[in-house]
């Protein structure tokens, strides 16, 4: 069977890893990276991912029986509709359905329509009202884009000036179209976790929850980035929030959706806090699987796969039975560029990975190219190196010796991953 995978992350990686574990699976990366070139049954294939009418002529051609859809951009500019209506059957939403990422108002609406806990809110369209709400809330506050911004249309405002500086940036055009609108919201304290689910728009089975380290810098600290390393199964998410996250969040969320007659079908990603008295608020959607949260989830599913995503798209999820999971816990670092999040290098040369992976780690891709038969860096985020074992300690720590094998020029990652579940730290 074959399965084309849009993406180039170490998301992708990660799942085009998990569905090779299967020996009837052949995977097609559009366009894939250095870590997906070099799977077994796995290839690249040069297209770009706004190429529709390229991966659905593909598709065609090749009996491709599945596509998945791993990065947002796509799926928010309706790549699902449009595979679709090629009669290509697509793991991923409808651009509608996208829209729950796409569109943080859009998103904060729903919510609210469905009565699912999430912070305070009000949605601007200009300065003078976004200032006056911000000087009548007060600091801290937080500033959202409303659209699409690669993670960095949020500022956690502590102070009036930084909030309003924000604002002055989105309605400047700091990121286009995604930032004339915006999202301004109370600010939570408590810790963060991301439960994504797998849904065919009626049945929603959750993976195990993960969480990931937002801040560039050790100690939570710093800009945010897209995510510098991450774990699971999450204690913070224990048995009885993982029932509430069910129940007043996922079920709700999927009942309005159809109530807008959005057929959801896909990942259902639920980023939330957990306050220090329990309380429960969702910060975002997403309409995709998470990026790194995916590298530390997938090395622990025992289900296969592919059976996971088929059941979804041909909406049998209610008769596919509990997904089965190891026992161990999964740990996984990133590796960034120097300067990342802001300007960095590529290109630099990459050395260290088959030592790494022989200390039993698992090395995902997020942003490298293979140039001839020099593997080098290619993106802020370059590489997601991992490990599970039976308890986090030991999982770090194998994680930690494969990253120390790595190197390239201003190679950087944070020694804190995990502080909250590591002992001693
Ligand atoms: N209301 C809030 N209170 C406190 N922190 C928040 C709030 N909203 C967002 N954040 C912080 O900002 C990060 C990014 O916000 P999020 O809404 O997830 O946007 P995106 O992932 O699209 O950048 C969150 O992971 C969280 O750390
Ligand atoms: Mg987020």
């Amino acid at each position: 069977m074959k399965v084309l995978l849009v993406g180039n992350g170490g998301r992708e990686h990660a799942i085009a890893w998990r569905l090779v574990q299967d020996a009837s699976i052949q995977v097609i990366c559009v366009p894939g990276n250095g870590g997906t070139a070099t799977l077994p049954r796995c290839q690249n294939l040069p297209l770009t991912q706004d190429d529709f009418e390229g991966i659905a002529r593909f598709c065609t051609v090749n009996n491709v029986a599945l596509v998945v859809v791993g990065p947002e951009i796509p799926l928010a500019a309706g790549i699902t509709d449009f595979l679709q209506r090629k009669n290509i059957k697509v793991f991923g939403p409808s651009q509608a359905g996208a829209q729950i990422e796409a569109s943080k108002a859009w998103a904060k609406d729903l919510m609210q329509a469905a009565n699912i806990p999430t912070a305070k809110s009000a949605v601007f369209t200009d300065l003078p009202s976004a200032r006056a709400y911000v000087e009548t809330e007060g600091a801290p506050i937080v500033i959202k884009a409303d659209g699409l911004a690669a993670g960095k249309g949020v500022t956690v405002a502590m102070t009036g000036n930084e909030a309003i500086a924000a604002l002055e940036g989105c309605f400047s055009g700091l990121f286009g179209a995604a930032g004339e609108q915006v999202v301004i919201e109370e600010c939570l304290i408590g810790e963060e976790v991301s439960v994504l689910a797998v849904t065919d728009g009626e049945t929603i089975i959750p993976l195990l929850p993960a969480q990931d380290h937002k801040r560039i810098g050790e100690g939570d600290t710093g800009e945010n980035t897209g995510g510098m390393g991450v774990y699971a199964p999450a204690p913070i998410a224990t048995p009885e929030i993982m029932a509430q996250v069910q129940t007043q969040v996922l079920e709700p969320a999927i009942a309005e959706l159809k109530r807008r007659g959005i057929q959801y079908c896909g990942i259902l990603y639920a980023g939330l806090m957990i306050s220090p008295t329990g309380n429960l608020n969702v910060i975002e959607f997403n309409c995709r699987f998470g990026d790194p949260e995916t590298q530390a989830i997938l090395p622990l599913l025992e289900t296969p796969l592919h059976e996971i995503m088929l059941a979804c798209v041909e909406g049998r999820l209610s008769t596919f039975g509990p997904l089965t999971w190891k026992s161990d816990v999964s740990a996984c670092v990133v590796a960034a560029s120097g300067g990342y999040p802001g300007a960095y290098k590529k290109g630099l040369a990459i050395t260290g990975i088959a030592e790494a992976e022989a200390q039993d780690s698992l090395v995902f891709h997020a942003g490298t190219y293979q140039k001839k038969d020099v593997l080098v860096t290619d993106g802020g985020r370059v590489l997601g190196v991992g490990a599970i074992a039976p308890t986090f300690d030991a999982a770090f720590s194998k994680a930690y010796a494969a990253i120390e094998s790595i190197q390239f020029d201003g190679l950087y990652y944070r020694r804190d991953i995990g502080h909250r579940v590591r002992s001693g730290s």
